[in-house]
């Protein structure tokens, strides 16, 4: 069966737990978009991962991991990231990585800072780590894959022909230019490191559904930073969708089983742009330090609100979530008041989507609905029954609110602290 893991709010929804709790069941991991913009942790035994490009499923020395054609990687910062998972003990574990993936190349960071500090105040607020200008490269098809590495002479001339472009617009803004021989050698040199994880992984993708292998897609960042459907331009540059799962890992769509919804109790983004349930008070401030609402890769604390199931509901109708993983609910304990967004009021109309253009969406004020607060610790909890009535009614609110089961509950970062309330892989 072929699942795919979606983030249904801004990223940070909490991917890599989930993943690395779900990989048990699974046979293959694959990230399939996004690059080290994206920070996953997972905490395993009480030892913290944070993962950037590399699939939740490394941990499990059973699973295949696989970073798909539609990522942007960074070679030199996974080989960074590698070695610290084998500073951690982590040393046998199967990686796979697509040749046809496009390098983050070291002018794209340069490319991603500079383009901020131009935008000014219209800046995107950036990870900075080049993913903007790798994926605009591959779509003016100037840049530079995976595979490329292992064929010395294709990649020099590659390097010919797209390194006086990119020095170019280095050179207008105001940054360093590269010299050919001397990336060409830095990109050479990872060779011998990577080659034997470099393969076609589109074809052990559909080698491995004709095995009925179980295969998750652990999406990175969430559907509202999607570059077609989200708060365009205050967006990454791939689709965190479940839709795109099909083109970014060449498998036919008929052959996703299951769209498993991640999201958090409340809503967080970091970066800029609209943000309609955001809490700017003592409310947002407690939720930040009890969720260490802090980013993984950034630092940058974490923009906070209340639950947007405006945001929540479009993700699923976009991309026909099956089932809803609800994480970090553990946090919400003694938030009072407590309450969800229903609704937006838009020039005094009440509407229930997300407006498409951004102008409209600064316009939009938040309707909630107040629910009871609970005030018991619920990060032990290991039973629905168990749950305090006031988290239940939370529960099923969302639920009916979205027409999606909760299938996942999560009090914890632990691997263990993990409800499971409906099982997704017999129905
Ligand atoms: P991802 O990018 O979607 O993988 O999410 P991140 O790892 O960036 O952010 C989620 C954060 O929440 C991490 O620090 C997790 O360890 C933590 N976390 C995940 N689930 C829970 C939970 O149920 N409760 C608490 N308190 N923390 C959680
Ligand atoms: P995970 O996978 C949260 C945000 C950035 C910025 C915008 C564009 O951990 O959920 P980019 O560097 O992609 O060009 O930045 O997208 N962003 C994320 N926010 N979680 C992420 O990933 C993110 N990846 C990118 O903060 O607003
Ligand atoms: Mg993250």
């Amino acid at each position: 069966m072929v699942f795919v893991l979606e983030g249904l709010q801004w990223g940070d929804e909490g991917k890599g737990k989930i993943t690395d709790y779900l990989a048990s069941h699974m046979d293959i991991v694959c990230r399939h978009q996004g690059g080290n913009n994206a920070g996953h942790s997972l905490v395993v035994n009480g030892v913290r991962y944070a993962l950037k490009s590399l699939p939740s499923g490394i941990i499990n020395p059973k699973i295949t991991n696989i970073i798909a054609n539609g990522c942007v990687i960074n070679l030199f910062s996974l080989i960074e990231e590698i070695n610290t998972l084998k500073e951690k003990g982590i040393t046998n574990f199967n990686l796979y990585i697509s040749s046809r993936a496009h390098i983050i190349m070291p002018y794209h960071l340069d490319l991603d800072g500079a383009y901020e500090e131009l935008l000014k105040n219209g800046k995107i607020g950036t990870t900075k780590k080049g993913i903007g200008p790798c994926y605009s490269d591959r779509s003016s098809r100037l840049g530079i894959r995976v595979g490329d590495i292992l064929e010395p002479e294709y990649l020099r001339k590659r390097l010919e022909e797209v390194l006086p472009i990119k020095n170019l617009t280095l050179r207008m803004v105001n940054k360093k230019e590269y010299d050919l021989e001397d990336l060409f050698n830095k990109l050479i040199s990872l060779k011998p490191i990577l080659e034997d994880h470099i393969i076609d992984t589109s074809r052990f993708l559909r080698e491995a559904i004709k095995e009925n292998k179980n295969i998750l897609f652990e999406g990175a960042q969430g559907a509202m930073l999607c570059l077609d459907n989200g708060t365009y331009p205050y967006v990454t540059s791939s689709s965190p969708l479940a839709n795109s799962v099909s083109i970014n890992a060449s498998i036919p769509p008929q052959t996703i089983s299951k769209v498993v919804g991640i999201m958090k109790a409340y809503t967080t983004r970091v970066g800029e742009g609209p943000f309609v349930s955001e809490l700017d008070n003592e409310i947002g401030n407690t939720i930040r330090e009890v969720g260490h609402e802090y980013g993984t890769v950034t630092k940058r604390p974490r923009r906070v609100g209340y639950l947007d199931l405006v945001v929540v509901k479009n993700a699923i109708e976009m991309s026909g979530v099956n089932y809803l993983s609800l994480m970090l609910l553990d946090v919400l304990t003694n938030i009072t008041p407590l309450k969800i967004c229903t609704h937006y009021e838009l020039d005094g109309k009440i509407i229930d989507y997300i407006p498409s253009t951004i102008s409209e969406l600064n316009r939009c004020k938040p309707i909630y609905k107040e629910m009871k607060a609970w005030k018991e610790d619920i990060s032990k909890v290991r039973n629905y029954n168990d749950l305090p009535t006031e988290t239940k009614e939370y529960i099923k609110f969302i639920e009916d609110f979205t027409n999606c089961k909760v299938a996942f509950i999560s009090v914890g970062p632990d691997r263990d602290a993990t409800i499971i309330k409906e099982d997704i892989f017999n129905d």
